[in-house]
């Protein structure tokens, strides 16, 4: 089993030339899936982009949204418009509508969108403004006091999604793979060798995933889980606990990657850099 993964891609940033050097090189790594951790595009974009992957590349594609997906729609609307554009498709699968995949007999794929959800830092003081709050209409459409109940909201809605599908798992899955946009703890929030501080930690970091990952961890000592994220663009590991780590991948706009082929060995998920 070998999944290739890519993270915040933002596809509209890259020159279709790049694209093509980039599709290229993903179809010639031969993986058996693609894993994709959110910031396809922007707005329409990321259907067409979603579009011209699924036809590209003859394998399943999993994928979670980051906030620049969003862009230009409300949340609710964004995650109806991929829920169908998954269902017209055999092999795209977006994981927050969807169930555990099984992998191999003991390992499993599952994942959510994930939110920066202003658990972690100093909101009130922060002087961070996304362009998420003028170009998502939850934001726009309210006035800012209300955007911390809304991040917090989000955030508390993942997480429960999670939890529903890490709490069914059978006994016999040994590994888990999750996938999300937004690093779950602030030691995996990576900026250039460093960890978030408490401006950019509110906006970075989603606190409420991190918690219901780790009390799976907690719950289930014998059993391994590897989180993906993306959405600081910087990379970095880091071991919450001995069976919980996350990968933080790297991006740049305009440039296009392959963060690693991962492959399972029965010490768990490997992520050998792809280049
Ligand atoms: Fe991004
Ligand atoms: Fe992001």
């Amino acid at each position: 089993m070998r999944l290739a993964w890519i993270t915040d891609p933002h596809f509209d940033h890259a020159k279709l030339e790049t694209w093509r050097r980039w599709a290229d090189d993903l179809i010639a790594f031969a993986p058996h899936a693609l894993v994709t951790t959110g910031d396809i595009s922007e707005g329409d974009d990321v259907a067409y982009q979603l579009r011209c992957l699924v036809e590209t590349f003859d394998r399943p594609i999993y994928f979670v949204l980051g906030n620049h997906d969003f862009y230009g729609k409300s949340i609710a609307e964004t995650r109806r418009l991929m829920i169908d554009l998954a269902r017209d498709y055999d092999h795209l699968h977006y994981l927050t509508d969807s169930g555990p995949v099984f992998l191999t007999a003991d390992s499993v794929l599952l994942g959510d969108d994930g939110w920066g959800d202003a658990s972690e830092g100093d909101y009130l003081n922060s002087t961070v403004r996304l362009s998420d709050f003028e170009l998502i209409q939850d934001f726009r459409a309210d006035a800012p006091e209300t955007w911390r109940t809304i991040l917090q909201r989000e955030g508390l809605d993942s997480s429960k999604r999670l939890q529903q599908k890490l709490v069914a798992l059978p006994a016999e899955v040994r590994h888990v793979l999750i996938a999300t946009h937004v690093p779950p703890f602030r030691e995996a929030c990576w900026y250039e060798g460093h960890i978030t501080d408490d401006n950019w930690a509110p906006f970075f970091v989603c606190g409420h995933v991190g918690a219901a990952l780790r009390q799976a961890a907690d719950e289930n000592p014998d059993r391994f889980f590897t989180v993906l994220c993306g959405h600081t663009h910087h990379e970095g590991d880091a071991i919450i606990l001995p069976n919980l780590i996350v990968h933080t991948g790297y991006s740049r706009y305009g440039t296009l990657d392959v963060e690693s082929i991962i492959n399972l060995g029965s010490d768990g998920f490997r992520l050998p850099p792809a280049w």
